[in-house]
């Protein structure tokens, strides 16, 4: 049992986080929003006043971890009766008050384009579900970021995806694409680097589809990555995720313009068969996607890829997934995510047969060892190298750092004079798992 609070005792939030980055992005705000209203956030679901859970529908694996974490929860419901449990995210877009009739223990379901309604929702009582597409900017609604000495951050000028790959709910959930004004993302970006931020990755479900409004017309995301590169301090942008179809001449361009345009770039492609790619309805082939690595090569040669993978689409034969591997091994990745085929209510592929599961696991796993010998050659080429690591937490053996390189490696260093928010330079001295070992370099 809690003891008794005063009336000044702040109430906690407690938020568990799935899916992509653009929800890490979301939780964040969220806390915000509800900071505002007196919560702080706490890491222990047994303290909290209110517990929230900012789903992920992409694969039915993830959107069922929802209701499973919701059974975990009913015994702490039980035995407090006034602990908001609120349901976030894509799952809550997708099944609205779907959810609270299958569990009764929600109060709040809110869909990811109403989050600044949250504190209303939460301060209005009973039970409410808010899943509208309003036309106003939740973002402008959502009080100051704090950045708690991060000297990271991501930034979402984009959400929704109009492409419609028929493997993907995205577009249901997130809706139609649209781009925050360019003149906000500039303060905001500004305002992260005033509070210590040097590295910024830049959020959408399609970001390089961005084209936002700018004072003189429509801006893309070329043109927002040159102007955010100007800002002083700011020593670091990133952009995720990309579609091939939307990489235009100027933001290959700009990779080659921009030293703080980091050579790292996620780029999915799902599968190396052009047959498949057109059942995906993706638009591209193969061959047209090795030309854009080709040319996105030429214009910053130590450019690391990485790329996502669906095995096991429906249709999907053995000469399919040996060109998926053939288009692996023409690329070399430097890492990648790969998934098994999750046929998801709604879309066109959920309608078709499916590849046998024994088929698609071997496939699954043949590929991943593909792309773990890949990732493992690209970390063992650093090593002997002298990069920049922008340090951002104590590690865990005393006197290491850890942080992040130019291309996305995680790296250990052993700097006991190291503090959060440095840029070093090191030298890697090995190549681990899943990170880089290293020991600073002087002078
Ligand atoms: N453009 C998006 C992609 C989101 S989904 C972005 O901003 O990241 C991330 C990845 O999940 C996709 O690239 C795809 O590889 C995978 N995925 C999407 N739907 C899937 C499904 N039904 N089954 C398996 N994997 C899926
Ligand atoms: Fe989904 Fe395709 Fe849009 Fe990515 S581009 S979010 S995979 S529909
Ligand atoms: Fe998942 Fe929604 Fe992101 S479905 S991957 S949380 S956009």
């Amino acid at each position: 049992m809690r003891k008794a609070g005063s009336m000044t005792e702040a109430k906690k939030l407690f938020i568990k986080t799935y899916g992509c980055q653009m929800n890490v992005y979301d939780s964040e705000r969220m806390a915000q929003a509800m900071g505002a209203e007196g919560y702080v956030l706490t890491e222990v679901q047994e303290d909290a006043d209110m517990v929230l859970l900012n789903t992920c529908h992409i694969r039915e694996k993830a959107s069922e971890k929802l209701y499973s974490d919701l059974g975990r929860l009913k015994p702490l419901k039980a035995a407090r009766p006034d602990l908001k449990v609120g349901v976030a995210g894509c799952v809550a877009q997708a099944e609205g008050d779907e959810i609270i009739r299958r569990m009764p223990l929600v109060d709040i379901v809110v869909g990811p384009q109403a989050y600044h309604r949250l504190p209303q929702l939460v301060r209005q009582g009973g039970s409410a579900v808010d899943t509208e597409f309003p036309a106003e900017d939740k973002f402008d609604h959502l009080p100051e970021r704090k950045t708690e000495g991060r000297p990271t951050a991501f930034l979402t000028v984009q959400e929704g995806c109009d492409k419609f790959c028929a493997f993907c709910v995205v577009p249901y959930t997130r809706g139609a694409e649209v781009s925050r004004p360019v003149e906000r993302l500039l303060k905001e970006a500004r305002d992260l680097v005033a509070k210590g931020v040097r590295d910024i990755s830049l959020l959408g479900q399609n970001v390089n589809a961005y084209h936002g409004q700018g004072p003189d017309g429509d801006w893309t995301l070329s043109r927002l990555l040159r102007e955010m590169a100007a800002i002083p301090g700011l020593d670091r942008l990133r952009y995720t995720t990309s579609h091939p179809n939307d990489m235009d001449d100027d933001l290959i361009a700009a990779h080659g313009d921009l030293p703080a345009l980091m050579p790292y770039l996620h780029l999915p492609v799902q599968s190396g068969s052009d047959r498949i790619l057109k059942a995906m309805n993706r638009k591209h082939t193969a061959e047209q996607y090795l030309r854009l690595i080709e040319r996105l090569r030429a214009a910053r040669p130590d450019l690391i890829f990485s790329s996502d993978f669906i095995v096991g689409f429906p249709g999907e034969s053995d000469a399919d997934h040996q060109a998926t591997l053939d288009l692996i091994r023409a690329v070399n990745f430097g890492s990648a995510y790969s998934f098994k085929y999750s046929a998801r209510p709604g879309t066109p592929a959920a309608e078709k047969a499916p590849v046998e599961d024994e088929v698609s696991d071997a496939r699954l796993q043949e590929l991943q060892a593909l792309i773990t010998a890949q990732q493992r050659a690209t970390q063992e080429a650093m090593v002997g190298r002298v990069v920049h690591v922008l340090y951002e937490k104590v590690g865990r053996k005393e006197g290491q750092m850890l942080g992040k390189s130019d291309h996305l490696h995680a790296v250990h260093v052993d700097d006991p004079t190291g503090r959060i928010g440095q840029m070093a330079r090191v030298k890697i001295t090995a190549s681990m798992t899943n990170s880089l070992s290293a020991v600073p370099v002087t002078g």
